[in-house]
């Protein structure tokens, strides 16, 4: 079956003599689905999502064990751009994922480091923009928007590259009301198209939109029943 995100008995730590922050680790993400990943500040959730884009081992070093594979291919041996097609993090604070002096160069910074034909980055440029509802801050100083719009241009990035799995790593915890809510359903219609998501929270205020709930503590894994976690926690 073709995988969108395959992870088997995953083990990983930092440094030699460290803890280990993952322990035997196995998770499968499905298309069409939200996975949601839970658990206590420090557990090891980003460390997870890094293990998933490949950002470990390919940027941050450490003990690796296990395997981590993107549509049945081992991410270990693939190269980040072509990860990056693949599969796209959104991160808690947008700020670390924009650094242009407008929203276009922003977004267009991954299709270009991909070398696609200009006219085809700017086509990807307008899509994503409009996935996010976002088209007329185009030509803005992202610098000027307040976090919730940065986060949509941060979400828009990454769709310009079109990946099949998108990571929302805490991406909501920073957000007021009102935009939590707007990334909320576009997530809803990520899902929809097909995309597999996995969101990543320390808290239960955005579970109602997962399909499987995982809680990651101590290094494990262990899914639980979204159903009864709900009755119990919202
Ligand atoms: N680059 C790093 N080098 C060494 N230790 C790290 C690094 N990044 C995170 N850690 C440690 O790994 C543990 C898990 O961190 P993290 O994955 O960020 O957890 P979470 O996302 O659940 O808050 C923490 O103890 C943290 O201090
Ligand atoms: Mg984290």
């Amino acid at each position: 079956m073709n995988c969108p995100v395959k992870i088997k008995d995953l083990g990983f730590r930092y440094d030699r003599d460290g803890k280990n922050i993952l322990n035997d680790i196995s998770l499968e993400a499905k298309r069409g689905e939200i996975t949601a990943i839970m658990g206590p500040s420090g557990s090891g959730k980003s460390t997870l999502c890094y293990c998933i884009m490949g950002i470990i081992p390919h940027i941050y070093g450490g003990e690796l064990s296990g395997e981590v594979h993107i549509f049945n291919k081992p991410v270990l041996h693939m190269k980040v751009p072509e990860i990056a097609t693949k599969a796209g993090i959104i991160f808690q604070d947008p700020d670390t994922q924009l650094f242009s002096p407008t929203v276009e160069d922003d977004i267009a910074f991954g299709p270009e480091n991909l070398c696609l034909e200009r006219n085809e980055t700017g086509r990807r440029i307008k899509k994503s923009l409009g996935l996010v509802g976002m088209g007329k801050y185009r030509y803005s100083d992202p610098g000027c928007l307040s976090g919730g719009e940065k986060q949509l241009i941060a979400i828009s990035s990454v769709l310009s590259l079109n990946p099949e799995v998108i990571i929302f790593d805490e991406a909501m915890s920073q957000l007021d009301e009102e935009s939590r809510h707007r990334v909320k359903s576009i997530i809803k219609e990520l899902k929809n198209k097909g995309k597999t998501i996995i969101i990543v929270e320390h808290e239960t205020g955005n579970l109602d939109i997962a399909d499987r709930l995982f809680i990651l503590e101590d290094g494990a894994l262990k899914e639980k029943s979204i159903k009864n976690f709900r009755t119990r926690w919202v």
